[in-house]
């Protein structure tokens, strides 16, 4: 079942010739219980795409729904039924309540009867390590603290449809890693879909199901890591250092690009590869005819190689 289901989306901002065209017609398609990463530079257009999807920015044109809900013409039902984490979401924090009481004040903003506010305030705080602030008030915890406080709140209603926009911003590795653990046991217990910006390529590697590369309001990747790194694989390298004779180069060439370096009395031949799988083997039968090899390392391609070349 589809939880996003978008075409065309295009966007700007101001008017005539202060016009600026940020999203050019780009398509979504998020399916319910995936983890979906959305990547990019600065300036590409990620959280105004998120705003639109999370119906707070009307586009200018785009068609389907979100959450069952039309993009344009139910905007506001869009709104009040998907939750959202935006980068500076520690503004809503009130300063003087404590972590606990800022919570229990969200629940009822948010409509949580006050017979079970108590019981979500405490699951989130505990999933969060928030506890042990609970009596703090909000001024006097740290910037990363308070970015958790914030995912707290907005994860206290259980909503279908997730926005995290840079949700690990501010964190430390430990509070990234806590938050990275949190979403996916949401995802897994509840079927929660989460739509997530990062600058963290690492993160998206490590939690999405598939990730979307954005350049310029246009999207320039879509898929999972997998079917990203066989749609670049003739980048992945197979390095094999050795001792072999002169001819090697020559006649590996006839078959496979190599580069070659020579280190004190040792050759490293670097071979660009479409497949590894298929091609070590080979590489490595006709190696050895012409010398020793004492070491292979292969690089397969990671998700922040191919952002790099998808984004020049
Ligand atoms: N309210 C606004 N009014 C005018 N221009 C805006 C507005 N919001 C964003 N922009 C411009 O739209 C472009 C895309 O911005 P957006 O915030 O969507 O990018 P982003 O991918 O989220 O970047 P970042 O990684 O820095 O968060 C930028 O050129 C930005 O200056
Ligand atoms: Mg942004």
């Amino acid at each position: 079942m589809a939880v996003i289901e978008l075409r065309g989306i295009k966007k700007s901002y101001g008017k005539r010739k202060k016009k600026l065209e940020v999203l050019h017609g780009i398509d979504v398609h998020v399916e319910k219980g995936e983890i979906f990463g959305l990547l990019g530079k600065n300036g590409a257009g990620k959280t105004t795409l998120i705003k639109v999807m999370a119906g707070l920015l009307i586009p200018d044109s785009a068609k389907g729904k979100v959450v069952g809900y039309d993009v344009i013409k139910e905007s506001e039902k869009i709104r009040a039924s998907v939750s959202l984490v935006a980068p500076t979401a520690d503004i809503g924090v009130d300063p003087v309540l404590t972590v606990k009481q800022n919570l229990l004040f969200w629940a009822t903003v948010y409509g949580i009867p006050p017979k079970n506010a108590g019981d979500v305030v405490a699951e989130v705080m505990e999933a969060l390590d928030l506890a042990k602030f609970k009596d703090a008030w909000a001024m006097e915890i740290s910037a990363g603290t308070r970015q958790r406080l914030a995912i707290a709140r907005a994860l206290l209603v259980k909503h279908d449809l997730v926005f995290l926009d840079e949700p690990t911003v501010k964190l430390d590795m430990e509070a990234a890693k806590m938050i990275r653990n949190f979403i996916v046991d949401l995802r897994n217990k509840y079927g929660i879909t989460f739509f997530m910006t990062t600058h963290l390529i690492e993160e998206a590697e490590e939690i999405c199901d598939r990730v979307m590369i954005m350049d310029n309001g246009t999207t320039r990747a879509l898929g999972t890591i997998e079917e990203l790194r066989r749609a670049f694989k003739e980048d992945e390298e197979i390095d094999i250092t050795g001792k072999f004779n002169a001819l090697i180069l020559g006649k590996l060439r006839e078959i496979w690009k190599v580069n070659a370096v020579h280190l004190d009395g040792e050759i490293q031949l670097r071979f660009y590869v479409e497949n590894v799988e298929s091609q070590l083997p080979k590489i490595i039968e006709m190696v050895k005819k012409h010398g020793e090899i004492i070491n292979i390392k292969i690089k397969r391609l990671t998700l922040n190689d191919i952002f790099e070349k998808v984004i020049q």
